[in-house]
């Protein structure tokens, strides 16, 4: 049997699951989302998650359509479906449907809530280990990459190109700096020194990059937010992308070159492993901060 997706106030069968063709989110991307991993049954860092959803609602002009208490009620009864396994939760909220397709809204509208869990199989250490390949490429985006938008063509495009280069992730070049990738955060490791780019409107603020400053942070890895040229990039001892489903990842080629020594550096090797036991916990149940 296959499992229920939550929309709009049901849980559904996927194949059930229909929203209407003048869902703004279809006609224009209008809609914000979250991915939220799910380990053990437990909803990984889920304040964190709804906070970021509250921030990119509000960044769009549209009220928030549930509590928290009724958020955390949806999930877990989402995820309960595939009980206590790893899995990771797709949620979207568009400004809803509109008769006339108009890029204005009218003050009435009710938006669209959809939610679905899949399995996950996170990366294990050994595959981590192999790392990915990353090429740069010039920014296209708008200025507001904080907001976590439906909107992902530029994001499309730039992992498509970095497939045809052979890579698995394009890292956005804005200003002459390095901001993150099309799916994930960016940090390098500079003589020991960990470094990601401040948050600013060129970038997601990541739940993943957040967690790794806070175990860096909590475990005395020396770290800044600092902007990272492309000299820096070129130069840098290891670099890392950052994301919920795909974790922490060494990058071990950019643009043909590889990074550093070619190999998982001291520091990610450092970092995943407290990544790695922070999951673990979850797992078995206990609090994770
Ligand atoms: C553009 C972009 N930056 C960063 C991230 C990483 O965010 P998180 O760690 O919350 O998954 C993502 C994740 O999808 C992303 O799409």
């Amino acid at each position: 049997m296959s499992t229920q997706v939550y929309l709009n106030g049901s849980f559904v069968a996927v194949e059930e699951a229909k929203i209407s063709v003048t869902d703004r989110g279809f006609l224009f991307g209008d809609g914000v989302y979250e991915v939220i991993p799910v380990y053990g049954g437990y909803l990984f860092k889920l304040q964190h998650h709804l906070q970021r959803l509250r921030n990119s609602l509000q960044e769009i002009h549209m009220d928030n359509p549930h509590t928290y208490d009724e958020w955390k009620q949806i999930l877990t009864r989402l995820t309960a479906q595939l009980g206590h396994s790893d899995q990771a939760v797709y949620l979207q909220v568009t400004r809803g449907c509109t008769d006339v397709r108009d890029h204005a809204w009218p003050a009435d509208i009710e938006p669209t809530i959809y939610a679905r869990t899949k399995l996950l199989t996170p990366p294990s250490s050994q595959q981590k280990r192999q790392g990915i390949h990353a090429v740069t490429l010039d920014d296209p985006r708008w200025q507001h990459c904080n907001i976590k938008a439906i909107t992902l063509l530029a994001n499309v495009l730039a992992r498509h190109e970095a497939a045809d280069a052979g890579a698995q992730e394009a890292i956005f070049i804005r200003d002459g700096l390095a901001t993150e990738g099309a799916i994930s955060n960016l940090f390098i490791v500079k003589d020991k020194l960990l470094i990601t780019p401040p948050q600013s409107d060129s970038l997601l603020p990541g739940i993943t990059r957040e967690i790794v400053l806070e175990l860096a942070k909590l475990n005395g890895i020396p770290y800044a937010e600092a902007s990272i040229s492309t000299a820096d990039l070129r130069t840098a001892d290891e670099i890392w992308m950052s994301s919920s489903t795909r974790e922490v990842l060494p990058v071990l080629q950019l643009n043909g070159e590889p990074v550093g020594s070619g190999v998982a550096g001291e520091v990610w090797e450092k970092m995943n492993a407290l990544y790695e036991a922070c999951k673990q916990k979850l797992r078995k149940g206990e609090a994770v901060s």
